[in-house]
């Protein structure tokens, strides 16, 4: 959440920091800002609303400089506002911050500068760091490192998380920056450097680029750099190769980024498998987990831990990999498990499951387990993403940038990816050979498979049409297609604003079919696996209440077709990788609901896709 960028180089930062925060707003998007300095005072530019709006405002009071900071909101303290819009000034108006995180101390440090005569104007707790660092600027002495030790010695003093920007009307060319618990990365430009929470904003400038860990402060001055921690002096952080290039990060022909990754998903599912589908073994080559198949042999509990759209994943994996590995498997909310007092042993592996590889509570669990001496794997998209980086190992999606805030190609690379850690213990235990074979085989379709299904894609959005005026939605499925059923609601409910809620099919017995009507239609996941006949007894009882029924079943079987009112087609395949494709036509369904009804698809009301706050 809150996107950040500076610039400190040659060129004229305003535009430069516009284009860039347009490729950050989907991390935070109710207000924006940014400050200028020139050598001649702080310029500042702050409003409520969209990129666009500061973007007009800086096209009628134009700003001039080669050094800036700028900043994408999502609010926490503060309603989004022009006045609680970053950057945020100093006592002295001469020091201006931009932060992404959360200050909690903020009240308690608020009322001590207040009793030294500083007022705010604002009712964020950034506002309040901004003067705190200010406070102690105005207490050193005049070196030329005195806006960096300002900022080391106000940090000291803070509880809470912040990946933050700082620059000084006296210090024209000067970025401090920092970060704890909110991510920050410096981009090594030609003469120039930049300061982002998010490579995104860096790839149309540099891919030679350094992520900070917490508790590192960068000092970019007279050209150069310097790193430095709240711990030590001075640090040494690896210049990293940010492997896509911009390109891949653009909407091209598609309306929306949303339809554009769910049309990558034939290649996003072919990157996952890439190299790893080991048909010698009838196995899975997952190299990075950096385990021995000994130590794989020995797990005896995988504990998964993830948010949002990575634990529905995560729920599915708990049916595939017991199914296939006979190894229990637990799902937690990542934001209930690092308050929880699990009982963990050696031999329980802690998996976390995150899209961005900065999501807050995933990172905190994934520490917490690592801080009771487990062994703790992550697979995220990300590349060089803090959980990346602080995982013991782990498997990469290699999805491509996700910018859409609904999570879509990310999910079917996660469940591919249980799939084949499913595949890889299965035949480390008790798997035969033809039996994994069989899933390779699935597992090779299903990127055409996928193809098959994004062909129907008008079709499923005239089905949407007729649906779009519903006021709520229920979807149902059994096993791993009950996950499948709660993605398919989240993705709606995230997009279009329409009430969803999902259910294994069997439990709307225990209250939730109180609700079918007319009115309230339900999707139910009923493809011809080993509750096939279950699921379509669920399906009469809703017909059987008059309640709307579309199916997500076979192109071939006319029984789900003759019962429901629509069908959205899948074609069918093994049922260990079907929910694979079974989710597809929900995400194509809740996308042509969400632009039926005029919403703003890639960036819903209130959401932000990367939740680095928790
Ligand atoms: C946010 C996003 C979701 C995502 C969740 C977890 O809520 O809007 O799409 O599933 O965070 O994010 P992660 O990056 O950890 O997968």
């Amino acid at each position: 959440m809150c996107g950040i960028l500076g610039y400190a180089g040659g060129r004229e930062a305003a535009e430069l920091l516009l284009e860039g925060l347009r490729r950050l707003e989907y991390r935070g998007y109710d207000s924006a800002g940014l400050c200028l300095v020139d050598g001649s005072g702080l310029q500042i530019r702050k409003c409520a609303g969209r990129i666009d709006n500061l973007a007009a405002l800086v096209g009628r009071e134009p700003v001039h400089g080669t050094t800036g900071i700028s900043h994408t909101r999502w609010a926490t303290h503060g309603e989004p506002t022009d006045a609680n819009a970053h950057p945020h000034l100093d006592r002295s108006g001469k020091l201006a911050l931009v932060h992404n995180g959360v200050i909690e101390n903020y009240l308690e440090l608020k009322r001590r500068l207040s009793d030294t005569g500083h007022t705010f104007s604002s009712q964020t707790d950034t506002e309040v760091l901004a003067h705190l660092i200010g406070d102690h600027y105005d207490r050193l002495p005049a070196t030329r490192d005195r806006l960096l030790t300002a900022v080391r010695n106000a940090l000291v003093e803070v509880t809470g998380t912040y990946g933050i920007a700082v620059v000084h009307a006296d210090h024209p060319g000067e970025i401090v920056g920092a970060r704890r618990g909110s991510p920050l990365v410096i981009g090594i430009g030609d003469g120039e450097f930049l300061l982002s929470s998010d490579v995104t904003a860096l790839v149309a400038h540099t891919r030679d680029v350094i992520y900070l860990n917490d508790h590192d402060l960068v000092w970019i001055e007279g050209g150069s750099y310097q790193l430095t921690s709240l711990t030590q002096p001075q640090i040494d952080r690896e210049v990293r190769k940010i492997e896509w290039d911009s390109s891949a990060a653009q909407r091209g022909e598609f309306a929306h980024f949303m339809l554009k990754e769910i049309f990558e998903q034939p290649a996003s599912l072919e990157n996952v498998m890439r190299g790893r589908l080991d048909w010698e073994n009838c196995s899975a080559k997952l190299g990075g987990l950096n385990m021995t198949p000994r130590e794989l042999r020995e797990i005896d509990r995988i504990l998964i831990v993830a948010c949002g759209t990575a634990l529905h994943a995560a729920m599915a994996a708990e049916y595939v990999i017991e199914e296939l590995a006979h190894i229990p498997v637990e799902v937690d909310f990542a934001s209930e498990a690092r308050y929880r007092n699990s009982p963990l042993d050696a031999r329980t592996l802690v998996l976390v499951v995150s899209q961005s590889g900065e999501t807050a509570d995933t990172l905190a669990a994934m520490r917490e387990a690592q801080r009771k001496g487990l062994r703790a794997l992550a697979i995220c998209n990300v590349v060089g993403s803090t959980i990346a980086r602080e995982s013991d190992g782990g498997v990469y999606m290699h999805a491509g940038p996700e910018i859409g805030v609904a999570a879509t190609k990310s999910f079917t690379s996660q469940l591919a990816i249980f799939v084949l850690l499913g595949l890889l213990l299965g035949r480390l235990r008790h798997l035969a050979c033809p039996a994994g074979r069989d899933i390779l085989d699935a597992l090779k379709r299903l990127p055409g498979h996928v193809g098959e299904i994004l062909d129907h894609s008008d079709a499923i959005r005239a089905t949407a049409n007729r649906y779009a005026g519903a006021r709520d939605m229920l979807f149902l499925g059994r096993q791993a297609n009950y996950p499948i059923a709660l993605e398919g609601a989240l993705k709606l409910k995230e997009i279009s604003y329409i009430h969803a809620e999902a259910y294994p099919s069997a439990e709307i017995k225990h209250g939730v079919i109180a609700l079918i009507s007319p009115e309230f239609p339900t999707v139910i996941i009923c493809p011809r696996d080993g509750v096939y006949e279950k699921n379509l007894s669920n399906l009469q009882e809703i017909k059987a209440r008059k309640g709307p029924v579309i199916a997500i079943a076979h192109p071939d079987d006319t029984t789900a077709a003759s019962m429901a009112d629509d069908v959205l087609p899948v074609p069918e395949t093994h049922p260990i990788v079907q929910p694979i494709l079974n989710v597809v036509p929900l995400q194509l369904f809740a996308y042509h609901t969400a632009v039926a009804l005029g919403r703003d698809v890639d960036k819903p009301r209130n959401l932000a896709k990367s939740v680095t706050v928790e």
